[in-house]
């Protein structure tokens, strides 16, 4: 089924000048970049996009990082593309990714992990209009 999913790739990824690299990998795999900008994540918006982690243990750390430093959030799309670009970014952790993931290629930590994406239909929905208007996606 076409799907379209949000992609946030994080600060730390933005710092080290891989942005052509990770859009590369997902367009190799035949998914498509509908929506893309460059900004920067306030903590108003942290908390609306992370508001399931508010409370966990690593979530001022989390805010921190993802407010540090510029971001680029994108709308991708393709068959399957809520669960392919899970697996295209791989886990969390990037110890525990599999070769040839984005997290494997240019992760650090479960923190500096070089991507975000939506875990299901409903937070891609969601995450969508948090990051973009109708008139942005293309
Ligand atoms: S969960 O419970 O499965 O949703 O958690 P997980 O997917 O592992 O992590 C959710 C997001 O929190 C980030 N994370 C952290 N940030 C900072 N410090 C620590 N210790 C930490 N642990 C997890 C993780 O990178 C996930 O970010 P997103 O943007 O959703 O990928």
């Amino acid at each position: 089924m076409k799907e379209e999913t949000l992609v946030l790739i994080k600060p730390d990824a933005v710092g080290k000048s891989v942005i052509g690299k990770i859009i590369a990998i997902y367009e190799e795999n035949g998914l498509s970049v509908r929506a893309a900008k460059m900004m920067r994540m306030t903590r108003e918006l942290a908390a609306k996009h992370y508001e399931e982690h508010i409370g966990r243990p690593y979530y001022e750390e989390l805010v921190e990082f993802m407010t540090g430093g510029p971001i680029i959030a994108m709308i991708i799309s393709g068959e399957d593309a809520i669960k392919r670009v899970r697996e295209i970014n791989g886990k969390t952790n990037p110890k525990e990714a599999a070769e040839g993931t984005i997290r494997k290629l240019f992760a650090q930590d479960g923190s500096k992990n070089a991507v975000h994406a939506s875990d299901s239909p409903e937070s891609a929905k969601r995450e969508r209009n948090i990051f973009f208007a109708e008139a942005e996606i293309f």
